[in-house]
């Protein structure tokens, strides 16, 4: 079984992406959603709760846990893989820094909360792989609830995010990371904005190869027995999605992940 967990309904943007790489899955999936927002809250609080849902997982008997949450990525990320040194531990930056490495970028954009920007978490990763590359970062903190509003196409949604992007107008970036849960859904708006010579780079996608294909090479079965069945409380493929708190919006948001409707279960364990 993989646990997942996010702030609150961004991270099934990345579930969407997981699902697409792993057969025969089993995903418990929980959103923070009584103590959302992260992105705009202190690394003390972001960390406390991130190892306190990590707990909750591994006790519901996960072997693999993934960070689907940019800010705890970067606020907490490395403080879990210490504290839990025997689990495998996914956050949303490792992969895809290095994968913006490989690619051998020059100048690249990034974009997430507050907190994700503030934490200078994706600057310390990239520029130790590639000291040379030169990082311009933004706080992009309206595009979260536009997206839970479900306004991802509206004008006026598009009109923040050219206000938000124009300051990479000059930069010339190659590329433009998409470091919050809930960008990809802006993805085809941000992309107009940017024009095709800009790179959208959604973290979640190439986190999701990386996942796949550690379980390729580590022992499937050790994680996910072939024998495994879709268990009681497993919907359809094999997920099963608690919310610590009635999510707002979420026939929408799960309509933009999963393109149906789906129950999740209402439990704060904390
Ligand atoms: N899930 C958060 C992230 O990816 C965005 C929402 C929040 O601020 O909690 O950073």
């Amino acid at each position: 079984m993989i646990g997942v967990f996010d702030s609150g309904v961004g991270g099934l943007s990345v579930v969407k992406e997981i699902l697409k790489n792993i057969s025969n899955r089993q995903i418990i999936y929980f959103g923070d959603t009584a103590r959302l927002p992260y992105g705009t809250k202190g690394v003390d609080f972001v960390k406390k709760y991130s190892e306190k849902i990590t707990q909750w997982l591994l006790d519901r008997g996960v072997k693999i846990i993934i960070i689907a949450c940019h800010t705890s990525s970067a606020l907490s990320g490395d403080y879990l893989k210490k504290q839990f040194q025997n689990v495998p531990i996914f956050d949303m930056i490792t992969p895809t820094a290095e994968k913006i490495s490989a690619f051998g970028f020059g100048r690249i954009g990034i974009i997430g909360t507050p907190g994700t920007i503030k934490s200078k978490a994706w600057e310390n990763h990239l520029l130790k792989l590639n000291p040379r590359l030169e990082i311009y970062s933004l706080a992009c903190p309206l595009l979260v609830p536009l997206v839970e509003q479900g306004w991802v196409d509206k004008k006026a949604t598009k009109e923040i995010v050219k206000e938000y992007l124009s300051c990479f107008k000059d930069k010339k970036i190659e590329g433009l990371v998409l470091a919050c849960t809930h960008y990809p859904m802006l993805e085809k708006v941000i992309k107009k904005v940017v024009g095709k010579k800009v790179k959208i780079i959604n973290p979640a996608e190439i986190l999701a190869k990386e996942v796949g294909k550690f379980l390729k090479e580590n022992l499937e079965a050790d994680y996910l027995p072939s024998s495994a069945k879709v268990t009681d409380g497993f919907q359809g493929n094999g997920y099963q999605i608690f919310f610590s708190d009635e999510p707002y919006n979420f026939k929408k948001i799960s309509r933009m992940c999963f393109n149906k409707k789906i129950k999740p279960t209402i439990l704060d364990p904390f």
